[in-house]
Parts: structure tokens; sequence; C-alpha cells
């Protein structure tokens, strides 16, 4: 049988800065100039991690409706979930950037803490809950949109249907540009929902590419997809 991280539902763990800028090629963002929105944020450090840096990061997700308490209860749960089951699948990863499972756990415990520690002071106002696809945005609220561990990763999980509502949403809502990562499914697979996202006829008016990035954790897992809404 085919290797695959055998997941029931989408999990909820989360990344860091460090592997946002890796993953989405922030070298080419100048910060100050942009009002970003993190879909599907989960337990990731990123929005606080950037709002301290004084950027203008706001996060999204359908678990900000739970309190700080329950969400890190199934987060802990989830780390360990996809914890016990890495040892099977070892080979499906690289680990480079993270050496072994004891790094890439440290790390992701890191990522959550950071983000329950903002999030218990209500980080501002900048959890949002969401539930995609539909949201209460305001049309171009934001000037670019990142999607990480979201779309095309769940393929067997989140429909192509679904996949299409979101991005029609998130263009919406995005003044220009849209990054999603990474094009992978969990057996490590170039999703077929890219191909079909990329000649859909809804989508046909916006420039895509796909670029090659310096971050490389799920094997094959190294490419971003940019969409350009302006
Ligand atoms: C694997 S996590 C990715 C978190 C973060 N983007 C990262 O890469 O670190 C997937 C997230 O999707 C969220 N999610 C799943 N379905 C959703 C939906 N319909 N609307 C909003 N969030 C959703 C989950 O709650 C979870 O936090």
């Amino acid at each position: 049988m085919e290797k695959k991280l055998e997941l029931k539902d989408i999990v909820l763990i989360g990344r860091t800065f460090d592997e946002y800028y890796r993953m989405f090629e922030f070298g080419n963002i100048n910060f100050r100039d942009e009002r970003i929105l993190d879909v599907a944020s989960g337990v990731s450090s990123f929005c606080v991690e950037a709002n301290s840096k004084g950027y203008n990061v706001i996060a999204s997700d359908r678990i900000y409706c739970l309190s700080a308490e329950e969400i890190e209860e199934k987060c802990v749960e989830d780390l360990k979930t996809v914890v016990k089951k890495l040892p099977e699948i070892l080979d499906l990863y690289r680990w480079e950037f993270f050496k072994d499972i004891d790094a890439l756990k440290k790390n992701r415990k890191r990522a959550y803490r950071l983000f329950i520690e903002d999030f218990k002071k209500k980080g501002e106002g900048r959890y949002i809950t969401v539930e995609y696809p539909k949201s209460q945005f305001k049309d171009k609220e934001f000037t670019i949109s990142l999607i990480s561990h979201f779309l095309f990763v769940y393929d067997e999980l989140l429909s192509y249907e679904f996949h299409r509502k979101t991005l029609s949403e998130i263009i919406r809502i995005t003044s220009k540009e849209i990054r999603i990562f990474p094009l992978v499914n969990l057996k490590g697979k170039r999703s077929l929902f890219v191909d079909r996202l990329l000649e859909d006829s809804d989508f046909k008016n916006y420039e895509k590419t796909i670029k090659r990035v310096d971050y490389e954790f799920m094997k094959n897992g190294n490419e971003m997809l940019s969409i350009r809404v302006n």
C-alpha cells in the first residue's frame, strides 16, 4: 500500500515565522506596505511573531471560537498523534530543516506556545474566527493572503469544490497576491487539484506561477503557487 500520513481530520499543528518565511519566499515582500491574511492559521506562531516585528498580519481559523485551553488540549493531542505515526513514514520527509523527530516536536511546541500565549491576551483582535470557504472580510481587505498546509495537502478530506470556493473567496478579499504552500498531499504527491485549479475557467484572468522555494520538509513539498489578483 502507498505510504502516507494517515489522518482522519485536518490537524491542529502550527509552524513558525521562520518556516513561513521560507515556504512563502518573503524575501521579495516589503512587509511595511502590506496587510497580510493568514488563512487557516491555526496554532501557527507566524501571526504573533510577525506582529511583534511591526508587521500587519491577521490570523483566521475556524478554531478561534474556542477557548485557549480547548485549543491547547487539541493541539497537544494532534502533535502526539502525528509524532507517533512518523517513525513508519520517515522517508516521506527530508530531515534537514529538522534534524530529527525531537527537533520537529520542539519547533511545533514553540509555535503553539507562542500562539497560545498571544491568543490568551486575544492578540489585540488579530485572531478572527472564520469557517472557509466563506468569510466576513470586506472586498480587498488584505493585500496578500497566505495559505499554508490547508489547501492541496488535505485533498482526500476537502473536495475540489471546497478548494474552488475557498480560492474564490480569498480572491474576493485580497488585492494583490495569494500564495499557497505546499502543492503536495499527505502522500507527498503533487495534488491533482493543482492542475484543476490552474485550468479552471473561474481563475483564467489571474497570473499563476509555481515557484520552487528554499523549504522542503515533506519530500517534494518545495513549491509554492503564487496567484496575482491585481
Ligand atoms: C495543518 S493546520 C495549518 C496551520 C498553519 N496554516 C500552518 O501551516 O502552520 C490546518 C488548519 O486548518 C484549519 N481549518 C480546517 N478547516 C477549516 C475551515 N473550513 N475554515 C477555517 N479553518 C479551517 C484547522 O483548524 C487548522 O488550524
